[in-house]
C-alpha cells in the first residue's frame, strides 16, 4: 500500500546511502566512537527504497534491522567505509552521507590488551581520511551529493562552509541542542541548505517524514537538472 502511494520519483537511481557510527580500535576489547544511532540514515535508505531507487545502505554498527529491498554493505572503521563508498559512490546518481564518521582514529592499534598502569594514559590519535569531501572531489556530472552536519553552535556558518569546502548540493544540519533534534530519538529537525545560498526548515517530525522531506529536496534537484 504505501509503495502505491508513495510517488516513484527516484525510479531506476541508485541511492548510495550511509548510516550509523563509524568504530575505531585501539585494543583487541576497546574503541572510539560517535554517538549516532544510525536511525536517520536508515529511514532514508527505507525511503528511497519506497520510491523506487536501487538503494545501497553502507553502515557501521547500528544493530537496525536493514530495510527491505535495501543493499546493505556492512563496515566497522572509517577506512572500511572509505573504501565501500568510493566503490560504489561512482555508480550513484546520489549519495546522502548521514553517517557520523569518527575525525580521528587511534594511530597503533596494541594486539594486546592495554593494561592499566599508571594514572594518566595518553593515546595518540591520527586524521581519518574525509570521504565526502573525497566524493566531492570525484563528482560525476550532475550527480547529486548531500551532506550532514551535527552541531551544537553557528549552524549556518558551519554547514554552509562544509557545503562549499566538500563541493555538496545539499547539506542538511540539525541543531542538536534543540528538543527533539538530538542523538537516538526518533524525531528530527533539519534545515536544509542548497549551493545557491536557498535554505529551507523543515518542522520537527518523525525521521521517516524528514527522510521524505530530505528526498522531495533532492528528487527535485535531480528532475531539474535532467529536465
Ligand atoms: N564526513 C565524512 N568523512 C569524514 C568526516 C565527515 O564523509 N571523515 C561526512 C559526514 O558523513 C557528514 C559530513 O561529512 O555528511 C559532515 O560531517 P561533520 O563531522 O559535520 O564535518 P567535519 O568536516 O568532520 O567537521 P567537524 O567535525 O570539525 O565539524
Ligand atoms: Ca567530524
Amino acid at each position: 500500500i504505501t509503495k502505491q502511494l508513495t510517488p516513484q520519483d527516484l525510479a531506476g537511481l541508485m541511492v548510495l546511502v550511509t548510516a550509523g557510527p563509524t568504530r575505531e580500535p585501539l585494543d583487541p576489547v576497546r574503541y572510539l566512537t560517535n554517538r549516532s544511532s544510525g536511525k536517520m540514515g536508515y529511514a532514508l535508505a527505507r525511503a528511497a527504497a519506497q520510491r523506487g531507487a536501487r538503494v545501497v545502505l553502507v553502515s557501521g554498527p547500528t544493530g537496525l534491522t536493514p530495510p527491505p529491498e535495501v543493499q546493505l554493505v556492512p563496515v566497522e572503521t572509517a577506512q572500511e567505509m572509505y573504501e565501500q563508498v568510493l566503490q560504489y559512490g561512482s555508480g550513484a546518481a546520489v549519495v546522502i552521507k548521514a553517517a557520523a564518521v569518527a575525525d580521528y582514529r587511534p594511530l597503533q592499534l596494541s594486539d594486546q590488551k592495554i593494561k592499566k598502569k599508571d594514572t594518566q594514559l595518553t593515546v595518540q590519535l591520527t586524521q581519518n581520511p574525509d570521504i565526502l569531501a573525497e566524493l566531492g572531489r570525484r563528482k560525476a556530472q550532475g550527480q547529486i551529493l548531500v551532506g550532514f552536519a551535527a552541531e551544537t553552535c553557528n549552524l549556518q556558518k558551519n554547514a554552509l562552509d562544509k557545503l562549499h569546502r566538500k563541493n555538496l548540493d545539499l547539506l542538511v544540519a540539525n541543531d542538536v541542542t534543540l528538543p527533539g533534534a538530538g542523538f537516538d530519538g526518533d524525531t528530527n529537525q533539519v534545515r536544509i541548505f542548497g549551493s545557491q545560498g536557498q535554505e529551507e526548515s523543515l518542522p520537527l517530525m518523525n525521521k521517516h517524514k524528514v527522510a521524505h522531506g530530505i528526498l522531495d529536496r533532492v528528487s527535485r534537484l535531480y528532475h531539474s537538472r535532467v529536465g
